[in-house]
């Protein structure tokens, strides 16, 4: 469909404003979200406003342990209806506050958590609550400076640091969740007035409907377009106010396209009109700055300050609305209204972003460690058309000397977009196309969407039919048709447990008992596309929201969640395919929380614009705040054809990217680096390279995130939380601990830029050594940006380990030397890390790997860069809750990386020419450059201490002594 309307659209970029927004519903065409804001406007106007829940002393049961407990909760409004509360904390200080209508006349959706959730985690043993008159009470933490106060009437739960509020639940009295109601009994619409008793609710006569509305406002059946969804269970909404009433930042809640400091949407000088939106959905040409949604969704928010930070994660999978306002600049009222599901809030208390992000990764898991080969580049574009096509860009890849490690296979590889099916006339000999490719170490990807066309002689329709594991329609009875690039088709319920092991068998490379794919290699990986699903036909190019999943679900409650689903599945089914398993690539458009567990995003279908070139870049950095770092945009933009400048600036945007892929729609001219003219072309071969040469930042970086769950890519208020000038940059980050600061141009014609030094610190241009220095504190400085520079700079006390042979692969790179620049600080010390594994396999969890760490610091008047063990000094690591076995430092792994060196060592900012270098006693050939020294306050080209062949290796203790 989109192919189709394509040349048309070609025509008319470059635009930001092609979005059809009458596709996609405004807050005010979705009943829920007009209820909610509605109820967020009368609470407003009105002095009295109060929340009508309660929660009712008698009943509240405290756990044995006094750990958690739970308790009933009524609302004024509607006396006979029963919820019941339940708030623990987790042993590391996470608190969970969890509400649900009791014996109602249905079950609300309660497991979006056991889908997002790595494990259910253990209660705090040392928390005790206490139970009051009008509260109950938890204090616990190190300094016993956190406490939890969950207030009976109105019901409030309010998370304390050192005695100041934090994280503030229904503080605004905007709680509500909509009970389960025949439409019957809700057409008689009887007034009940406030019980006598309760003197304080002042409301007026008809209490329900001022806090309801007048009127049932899209209780039942809703039309959007052309489309009704029946919603047979009538209203099932819940609204819930967050406020952090010491934090003026929020960050996350992606996706999103727009500023990493979430602008508001609430409040006089409101950036947006419409909240925030978070309902996974194909948006054709989105705009560059919006709220609306986008291809997935992850329902956590920090909340951040010079004072700390905290954060929330709602485990909810039904669409959901956000506004954001701030009261004043130093604190933030957010309100989330859902159209389903239970209320399942997780509070993060910090109070650093470190701790937020250890905790939320504790809860959703961390990242997984990519295979080695997936952070080298990646070419893509709809569609290599053959074979022949795959084999030629390989040959001029290579005949141009430009490093790539991946090509990608999009739809039309398809029989009748029938996937798995290679289309024989054009892919003749899929599996020897692909062996050409592995035979240095490169891989496929090729793509597997989630539509099948319905027709009986494509097998995996079949089996799904006769497993019966589609999605039903409405009623349950029949399986769903829509429309997709397949044409007719169906779609598997993943949350049909009867679909996991058949779909991981279709992948398997040997015959099965069901069909499997033999015309497949085991180093061709999986792009999954069209999983919000994306269906042509159907409501907001989505799937009905009556539509039945397994159990009974309706679409609506667990959309966000669907996308997921696949990618997890998929990722299985990629890690089975061999013995012992090896880590998997899946690519996913549409995700949500956890989806980090799983592989790689990106963020869909961008325009070649400058304006979404920005974007891209805010979105990714979004992304990594929400816990999923392995994050990138199609690198070129996929619609359009951008003119070598942009091109090139887009690369540089690509590299210094944790995904890093070219794509192109299909109507776009071809536009592989190769084909660029002259100086672009020699541009993009130095960029693909300094990517290559960086691989071992990247992985060390990765291995660090799916450990600790600290993103891969760090705005400033991550790294310097205390910074507030660096509280709303989008447009420059640091790239993991490496020390690396980039700030890719995104803009026309431009020769410098200025970058942000947060702190009184000395930075080093990675090329030209110029030093820059932050003084005072929070200075911006210029940067010369001509076309083929990424401004890029080094923090000094970092030491940046490369591998600068250029290679075809990344695979051929690995027995290669090691340079490492010691970039010294203003005390002239540094500090960096190495890790390095086999790059694809599990080996490393057991204990097969190499973690180094080199530090330079200050011996006599000179310097001792010194080589250590650093697995060996911090055993007893977990990765998504499993503990490493003990390393062994002369593991199989080590033993294959004895033979490999360190190269050079090039040291920034030494305050004088030495008098001698030496390592293992003898003196080392070095050649010194003068310059400005690191701890001068004057700026100008550093020093450059070039040590060449220093005879250590990159996995062996060692140390080298510089005499000044
Ligand atoms: C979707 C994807 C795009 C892909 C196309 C064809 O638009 O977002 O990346 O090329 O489908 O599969």
């Amino acid at each position: 469909m989109r192919a189709f309307s394509s040349l048309l659209l070609l025509a008319i970029l470059p635009t930001s404003l092609a979005v059809k927004s009458q596709d996609f519903k405004t807050c005010s065409q979705a009943g829920f979200c007009r209820r909610g804001r509605a109820l967020s406007a009368r609470a407003q106007e009105s002095q009295s406003w109060r929340s009508p829940y309660s929660v009712d002393p008698s009943s509240i049961a405290v756990s044995p342990e006094q750990a958690s407990f739970v308790a009933a909760v009524k609302s004024s409004l509607y006396p006979d209806v029963k919820f019941s509360l339940d708030v623990r904390v987790h042993d590391d200080g996470v608190v969970r506050v969890r509400m649900d209508e009791v014996d109602g006349l249905r079950k609300r959706y309660d497991e979006a958590a056991s889908w997002a959730l790595i494990a259910e985690p253990t209660i705090s043993p040392d928390v005790k609550w206490a139970v009051g008159k009008k509260e109950l009470r938890a204090t616990y933490g190190p300094k016993k400076d956190i406490e939890v106060v969950v207030s009976y009437d109105p019901l409030t739960v309010t998370l304390y640091r050192g005695g100041k509020p934090q994280v503030v639940l229904n503080g605004r009295g905007l709680l509500h969740m909509e009970h389960f109601r025949t439409k019957a009994a809700s057409e008689e619409k009887a007034p009940v007035e406030a019980p006598a008793e309760d003197s304080q609710v002042v409301m007026q006569v008809n209490n329900r409907a001022w806090f309801e509305g007048e009127e049932e406002d899209g209780f039942w059946e809703e039309k959007f377009g052309s489309w009704t969804d029946s919603k047979p269970k009538g209203p099932e909404s819940l609204f819930i106010d967050i406020t952090f009433p010491k934090h003026g930042h929020v960050y996350g809640i992606p996706q999103h396209a727009t500023n990493l400091d979430l602008p508001t949407t609430t409040g006089d000088d409101a950036h947006f009109s419409d909240p925030y939106r978070l309902f996974n959905a194909d948006v054709f040409e989105y705009n560059a700055d919006s709220p609306m949604s986008l291809y997935g969704s992850i329902p956590f928010m920090h909340a951040h300050s010079t004072e700390s930070t905290v954060a929330i994660f709602n485990a909810v999978a039904s669409e959901s609305w956000i506004d954001i306002g701030h009261s004043s600049a130093t604190s933030t009222e957010t309100h989330w209204m859902s159209e389903s599901g239970i209320l399942d809030v997780f509070i993060m208390p910090g109070p650093t972003p470190t701790d937020v992000f250890a905790q939320y990764s504790r809860l959703t898991g961390a990242p997984a460690l990519p295979a080695h080969w997936a952070l080298a580049y990646h070419q893509c574009r709809w569609n290599y058309i053959s074979s022949d096509d795959v084999r030629e860009v390989q040959k001029r890849f290579d005949e141009e000397d430009m490093p790539v490690d991946v090509f990608w296979l999009d739809i039309e590889y398809a029989e009748e977009h029938k996937y798995f099916i290679w289309d024989k006339k054009t892919f003749p000999d899929p599996v020897d196309m692909s062996h050409d490719v592995e035979a240095i170490g490169r891989k496929m990807v090729v793509i597997i969407d989630p539509h099948l066309k319905r027709t009986e002689d494509y097998p995996v329709y079949k089996e799904a039919k006769d497993l019966d594991v589609l999605v039903k329609t409405p009623g349950g009875e029949n399986n769903y048709e829509g429309w997709c690039w397949s044409g007719s088709s169906a779609w598997i319920d993943f949350f049909n447990p009867g679909s996991w092991d058949w779909w991981t068998s279709l992948f398997k490379t040997e015959p099965g008992e069901t069909w499997s794919w033999t015309e497949s290699t085991v180093d061709t990986y999986i792009w999954n596309d069209m999983n919000e699903p994306s269906i042509f036909n159907g409501p907001e190019i989505s799937m009905p929201r009556d539509n039945i999943h397994h159990g009974g679900w309706e679409h609506r409650d667990v959309h966000n969640i669907n996308g997921m689903l696949l990618h997890n599945l998929t990722a299985q089914a990629v890690m089975m395919r061999t013995d012992p398993p090896r880590r998997p690539f899946v690519l996913t458009r549409s995700f949500y929380a956890g989806s980090q567990r799983f592989g790689a995003m990106w963020t869909g279908d961008n325009l070649g614009t400058w304006e979404h070139m920005t974007a891209g870049v805010k979105m990714v950095l979004a992304n990594n705040v929400g816990g999923f770092s392995f994050a990138g945009s199609d690198v070129g933009g996929f619609f359009g054809n951008p003119e070598p400048e942009m091109l090139v600036r887009w690369y540089g945007v690509g590299i210094f990217s944790p995904f890093f892929r070219a794509h192109a729609h299909i109507d776009t001219k071809r536009r592989e680096p190769y084909l660029l003219d002259e100086p672009y072309k020699s541009i993009l071969r130095s960029f693909l390279r300094l990517r290559y040469s960086l691989l071992p930042v990247w992985y060390t970086a990765f291995r660090e995130t799916s450990v600790t769950g600290l993103p891969v890519l760090r705005p400033h208020w991550v790294m310097f939380p205390k910074d507030e000038g660096g509280f709303s940059l989008d447009d420059q980050y640091f790239v993991g601990s490496s020390g690396l600061l980039v700030k890719p141009i995104t803009q026309k014609g431009v020769t410098e830029t200025s970058v942000y030094l947060p702190e009184d610190q000395v930075y080093y241009d990675y090329f030209t050594y110029e030093a820059y220095r932050g003084a005072p504190k929070g200075k911006s400085v210029t940067v010369p940006a001509a076309l083929d520079k990424v401004p890029f700079l080094i923090r000094g006390g970092s030491i940046v380990p490369t591998r600068e042979r250029p290679r075809r692969s990344s695979v051929l790179m690995k027995h290669d030397p090691f340079t490492l620049r010691v970039a010294l600080d203003t005390k002239g010390t540094a500090k960096g890390e190495l890790y390095l594994d086999d790059g694809e396999t599990f080996s490393h969890r057991d204990g097969k790997f190499i973690w180094r760490e080199f530090v330079a610091g200050k011996q006599n008047k000179g310097l001792l860069i010194r080589s250590t063990d650093l697995a060996a000094q911090k055993p007893g690591e977990a990765v998504n809750g499993v503990a490493l076995p003990t390393y062994n430092g002369a593991n199989e792994f080590a033993n294959d990386m004895a033979t490999v060196r360190v190269e050079r060592v090039v040291v920034f900012g030494l305050s004088a020419k030495p008098k001698s270098v030496q390592g293992g006693g003898k003196e080392l050939h070095w050649e010194y450059t003068p310059g400005v020294a690191s701890n001068t306050k004057k700026q100008g080209t550093a020093s450059v201490l070039v040590i060449k062949d220093p005879g250590v290796g990159v996995s062996s203790d060692w140390e080298i002594v510089v005499q000044v």
